[in-house]
This record gives C-alpha cells, sequence and structure tokens, in this order.
C-alpha cells in the first residue's frame, strides 16, 4: 500500500555510465567504472544504468560486472527494440540482485523516417514485441519513447499505452535533443497521465537533455506534473551538452521542499565526493561557477556577501556546504597527524579504504605534508584519487629531472618502471613538459594523438597541487589519465603515463604486449 510519502519519492535513476560515458572522450575503464557504482550505491541512487551491452564487450563486461557488485540499487541495460540486443542487456543484468532492462525506440517523426526508415505501425509493433520479450527475462522493463518530447501526442500516448499492457512498468519520456521548455514538457507529461487509460499501472519518468541549459528545469516541472522518476547524471555529464545533473536536482528537491514537497533516497553529502570521481575518471572539469558542485558555489568574494554570511550564513547561503559533503573545517592535517587521524578524516570525507591502500595513501600523504604547509580536503582527495588509477599499472614514474629556465633549452631525464624493468632516457623539447612527453615517447614508442592536457590547481596558493589530466587518442580509442602533485611537471608525466597505462590495457585485448623500445 502507498503512502503519502511514497507518493511524493522521486526515483532517481542515474545514467553516468551509458549517456554519461557517451560524452566524447569521457570514456572510462572497468575498474572506473565500478568505482563509479559502488559510489552510486554508496549514495543511495535508486537505479544505476550501468551502460549498452551490446555497443561492446567492454560495456557488457562492465553492466555485468557491475551487477554482480551492486546489492541495494538497482541495475540497468540499455538495449535497442531488437531481440539481439535485449538477449545480450539481459545476459549482462543476470547476475544482479535486481536488474532492469531499458528499451527504447524513437517515436517521433522525425527520428521514424529517417533515423529508423520505419513507418510509425512498424515502430508500434516493435515497442510491443521488444517489451513482450524483454519481459521474459525480468519484471523491471523501463520503455523510452526517444525523442519523445518531439513525438505527435496521439502516436505517443498509443505507443505507452501498448508498452504498458506488454508489461513495461516504467515509461520513459526523453527530451533527446534538449529542445523542450518547461511548461511545455510538464503539460505533455499531464497529457499521458490523462490520456493514457492504464498509466496508472507504470511510474512515468523523464530523461532530458540540457542543449538549450534546461534539462533540470524540465525535469523539475515533470515532476511537478505527475513524473516521479528523473534520468540524471553526475556533473550532469552526457551526450552533447550533457543530461540533466542529479547534484543540482536532488539539492533543489531539498532546499526548495516549500514548493517542491518530494524526496530522493540520495544522500546528499555524497555528491562532492561523486562529483570529484567522475571528473577525475572523465578528465572533464568541473566549471568553477557550476551550480552545488563548482569550486566557487560556496564561496563569497565580495566585502559585503563575506561581512553578512559571517553575521548570519544564510543571508547568502541557500544550503550549507555540509549538506553537499564539502567540511566546514578546511584545514584537515598537518606533517604531525598519525594513521588514525588519517584513516579517520578519509571516512568522513566518504573514502573506505581497505588497510593497504590507507598505508599507501598516508605515506604519500606523509611525503605531501613535507612539500606543503597546509594540506586541505581538496589534497588529500585528489591524493586518494591518484592512489586509485594507479592500481594495476604496467609503467611506473620513478624519477624525473628538469633542466629549464630562460638560460638553456628545455631538458628532461626521465626514469620508468616497465613491467619491472628500469629504463631511462634523456629528451629536449619545446619546454620542460614537452621534453618530458618526449622521454615517455622514446620509452614507451606510441602514435596515440595529444587530445587534451589540462592543469587545474587543487587548492589556492603556489604550494597547491597541480591536477593534471591528458586525453590520448590511438585508433578512434581515448583514454584518461590524471594525477596531482606538487610539482607540475612531475603532475604532468604522471598523468600522461596513467593514459598511456589504460591504453595499453585497451591495445593488449587486440595485440601482443610489446611495448618498450
Ligand atoms: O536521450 C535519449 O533519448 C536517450 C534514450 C536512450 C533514453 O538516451
Ligand atoms: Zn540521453
Amino acid at each position: 500500500m502507498s503512502t503519502a510519502k511514497e507518493s511524493q519519492r522521486v526515483i532517481i535513476f542515474d545514467t553516468t555510465l551509458r549517456d554519461g560515458e557517451q560524452s566524447p572522450g569521457a570514456s572510462m575503464n572497468l575498474e572506473e567504472k565500478i568505482r563509479i557504482a559502488e559510489t552510486l550505491e554508496e549514495m543511495g541512487v535508486d537505479i544505476i544504468e550501468a551502460g549498452f551491452p551490446i555497443a561492446s564487450p567492454g560495456d557488457f563486461e562492465s553492466v555485468r560486472e557491475i551487477a554482480k557488485l551492486v546489492k541495494n540499487s538497482v541495475v540497468c541495460g540499455l538495449a535497442r527494440a531488437t531481440r539481439n540486443d535485449i538477449d545480450r542487456c539481459a545476459e549482462a543484468i543476470r547476475p544482479a540482485k535486481r536488474g532492469r532492462i531499458h528499451t527504447f525506440i524513437s517515436t517521433s517523426p522525425l527520428h521514424m523516417k529517417h533515423k529508423l526508415q520505419m513507418d510509425p505501425e512498424r515502430v508500434h509493433e516493435a515497442v510491443i514485441d521488444s517489451v513482450t520479450y524483454a519481459r521474459r527475462f525480468t519484471d523491471d522493463v523501463e520503455w523510452s519513447g526517444e525523442d519523445g518530447s518531439r513525438s505527435d501526442h496521439d502516436f505517443l500516448c498509443r505507443c505507452i499505452e501498448s508498452a504498458i499492457k506488454a508489461g513495461a512498468r516504467t515509461i520513459n519520456i526523453p527530451d533527446t535533443v534538449g529542445y523542450a521548455i518547461p511548461d511545455e514538457f510538464a503539460a505533455l507529461i499531464r497529457t499521458i497521465i490523462n490520456r493514457v487509460p492504464n498509466i496508472d499501472k507504470a511510474i512515468i519518468s523523464v530523461h532530458c537533455h540540457n542543449d538549450l541549459g534546461l534539462a533540470v528545469a524540465n525535469s523539475l516541472a515533470a515532476v511537478d506534473a505527475g513524473a516521479r522518476q528523473i534520468e540524471c547524471t553526475i556533473n550532469g555529464l552526457g551526450e552533447r551538452a550533457g543530461n540533466a545533473a542529479m547534484e543540482e536536482i536532488v539539492m533543489a528537491l531539498r532546499t526548495r521542499q516549500d514548493r517542491m514537497p518530494f524526496v530522493s533516497n540520495v544522500k546528499t553529502e555524497n555528491i562532492m565526493k561523486a562529483s570529484r570521481l567522475v571528473s577525475a575518471v572523465t578528465g572533464f572539469v568541473v566549471q568553477p561557477n557550476k551550480a552545488i558542485v563548482g569550486a566557487n558555489a560556496f564561496a563569497h568574494e565580495a566585502g559585503i556577501h563575506q561581512d553578512g554570511v559571517l553575521k548570519h550564513a544564510a543571508t547568502y547561503e541557500i544550503m550549507t556546504p555540509e549538506s553537499v559533503g564539502l567540511s566546514a573545517s578546511k584545514i584537515v592535517l598537518g606533517k604531525h597527524s598519525g594513521r588514525h587521524a588519517f584513516r579517520e578524516k578519509l571516512k568522513e570525507l566518504g573514502y573506505d579504504l581497505g588497510d593497504n591502500a590507507v598505508e599507501d595513501a598516508f605515506v604519500r600523504f606523509k611525503e605531501l605534508a613535507d612539500k606543503k604547509k597546509d594540506v586541505f580536503n581538496e589534497d588529500l582527495m585528489a591524493l586518494v584519487d591518484d592512489e586509485v588509477v594507479r592500481v594495476n599499472d604496467r609503467v611506473h614514474v620513478i624519477g624525473l629531472d628538469i633542466h629549464c629556465g630562460t638560460k638553456t633549452p628545455p631538458k628532461a631525464e626521465l626514469e620508468l618502471e616497465i613491467d619491472g624493468v628500469m629504463k631511462s632516457c634523456k629528451a629536449t623539447g619545446d619546454g620542460p613538459v614537452d621534453a618530458a612527453f618526449n622521454c615517455v615517447k622514446a620509452l614507451i614508442p606510441h602514435e596515440a594523438r595529444l587530445q587534451l592536457y589540462q592543469v587545474m590547481a587543487v587548492t589556492q596558493g603556489t604550494d597547491a597541487q597541480a591536477e593534471v589530466t591528458v586525453r590520448l587518442e590511438e585508433n578512434g580509442k581515448t583514454t584518461n589519465g590524471q594525477a596531482a602533485d606538487t610539482d607540475t611537471i612531475v603532475a604532468s608525466v604522471k598523468a600522461y603515463v596513467n593514459a598511456l597505462n589504460k591504453l595499453l590495457v585497451k591495445r593488449a585485448k587486440t595485440e601482443p604486449p610489446a611495448m618498450t623500445a
């Protein structure tokens, strides 16, 4: 029996690992996807769309591994309206404690004519066939009418009614191209509720893209109109301008209970951790003024604002930093802090690491505390993220010596450990980073193209750690490498080597593992 509270509950469906990964350059490897899935589960996400199993063996494997691991969230796979897709998806989600098949087909005139080249009757038949077939594998089937917001309402309602009759429990209405505006999208949801006779047998979901910057507004308007599932991603990652940002949705619901009396299961205190992780893994930097998770989201620069906040935080803060997982105490540990305090601090920041990982991180923390007077929460998070991305690396940076400045041409001397063997090399370049990267290229010959080289300061001050992201592309495959260090060139080389390590894993699946010069 549903209680009043249940009827106000909004199901959060995260598609960072599926739609988010479809962003050009945002590819993630299996370990990274697993870490993100664990983080999403820990933060209370109801449904994790883990991938599109038919898309590639890697996608299939990650959906399957996540299905094995995740216990509290539903694990969902995406499938087009074909039996092959659905078979593959069903196989991938089979180990899940609770698994969902999400099958979709376009319903707009534009997509049916030009993309599918199918007439509406055939699309309607495919809706019935795909949902009926998917129900052979699980009771939990979601159906989406792609480009729903640009579909003919009569036809969309007919497809929805048939999908529900065939066994779909969730009906998703995507604004695939981010074209809708809030009033119009809310009206579409109301039309569906009023016109589809069996709509009470399904949950209405929405999936909004952000091409006009309206994805969150459209999603919330749809909830007001009766939708009860929102599809979204961490940091708003996703195709083109991205999807609705989960952090914005859950914080809007939490902050404006007076106007939107809906609840989600998401522990908002875990937002920053999830945001950082997704940014680190994909190399997609969060813009400083991004709502909720941007570096400036809780910073008050203007004197008049600072004065107000000091007198009463609510003068300029509508949410507390703590509610999204930012700690009030900014300085965390110093060089005299012990293991116990370190472990406790990691827990407070949401990291639950094994003994070995804590020990490794502790050693690196001590090294950092020797170089840097104040170690902030952000430093610690960068350090732990850095530690985890290096697990299983075949190549490690052992030593780096750089000569540069105005008097001598830039020179680098680099020592790498490659599959347990020490190798070193000297090179020059058009700057210290270029010289160091030339050493890497000499020690590990490769044709990968550097697509992105990005340096960010983790905190303020000239002693801040530099967080570097490197994106490499080889034969259409991209990988992102990340590293943080107080020395920008060291961080750059480590990030390059990290991206290369990931590329080697991708390559190893197709070639023998020869890689040194
Ligand atoms: O944007 C979209 O329409 C989608 C569907 C597959 C749900 O991602
Ligand atoms: Zn989408």
